[in-house]
């Protein structure tokens, strides 16, 4: 750890604690071309993109951020070839396995968010038991997007929601913003405050349609696996400077 990373155990003098983002949404991409960049097959970016992952997840926790989301694995990454598809399925599986014991050391809460019943028995096994195990941790919220798609995941509200009415169990114009997103995978969390993409892409693939409404976007060239506590900093900072308006005007 070089002398600027132990600092970065605190807080940064320059961020304001209660001007934090409360949830901190990430679509880390880049996992490919940072292999490819060092000649390495893509399956080595995605391993050392779990390292990245983690130190984040645990920066989050020390700088006093409540909630990340971590968007793993889409709908439409089933597309990727089929090694690369059963790498990253095997890889979720073991990293619970193996993180599950400093999950509860950290008192980390996680959950995974998607549409969990296509994927692998034996991962689905392993997501209920950590979920399970660490559903009272209150240290950090951690939520990892796996099959997950916005329009899928609007879809299933709408689906849920048009069966209770069916069933007289809920009346149309009950139907507000709150209900609706407590019908999302994301219920009980509250929506991102500050959505990170990094490579350098300037979009939202599909990841929390919904609930990014109003998150400010940050978009940075880094590859996920270099994204460290240094730009995790730098984005914060920019966040920090951001003049969020939520649609009304300054005074
Ligand atoms: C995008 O990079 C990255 C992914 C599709 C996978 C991300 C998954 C992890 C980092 C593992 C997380 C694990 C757990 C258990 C939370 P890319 O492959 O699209 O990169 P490219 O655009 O350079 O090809």
């Amino acid at each position: 750890m070089t002398a600027n990373q132990t600092i970065l155990r605190e807080l940064p003098a320059d961020l304001k604690r209660d001007r934090l983002p409360r949830h901190v949404a990430v679509i880390m991409d880049g996992n490919g071309r940072w292999a490819k960049k060092q000649g390495l097959p893509r399956i080595m970016g995605h391993r050392r993109g779990v390292d990245a992952l983690k130190d984040i997840l645990r920066c989050c926790k020390d700088w006093g951020i409540g909630a990340l989301t971590a968007y793993a694995f889409s709908t439409e990454n089933w597309g990727r070839p089929l090694e690369e598809v059963d790498f990253l399925m095997t890889l979720f599986e073991r990293v619970l396995r193996q993180e599950l014991k400093e999950m509860m050391e950290e008192n980390v809460q996680i959950q995974f968010v998607g549409n969990l019943d296509a994927l692998p028995r034996s991962l689905q096994n392993e997501i209920r038991s950590s979920m399970e195990e660490t559903r009272n941790n209150k240290g950090i919220q951690f939520r990892v997007a796996t099959n997950y798609g916005g329009r899928q995941e609007i879809l299933q509200a709408c689906k849920t929601i048009a069966t209770k009415v069916q069933q007289g169990l809920l009346q149309p114009e009950d139907i507000d913003e709150s209900v609706f997103a407590h019908h999302l995978y994301t219920a009980g969390t509250c929506d991102p405050d500050l959505l990170i993409r990094t490579s350098g892409e300037m979009r939202i693939s599909n990841f929390l349609l919904w609930q990014v409404a109003y998150a400010e976007i940050y978009v940075t060239d880094t590859l996920w696996p270099d994204f460290d506590r240094t730009e995790f900093h730098h984005a914060l900072a920019a966040y920090q400077q951001r003049d969020r308006r939520f649609g009304k005007v300054n005074q």
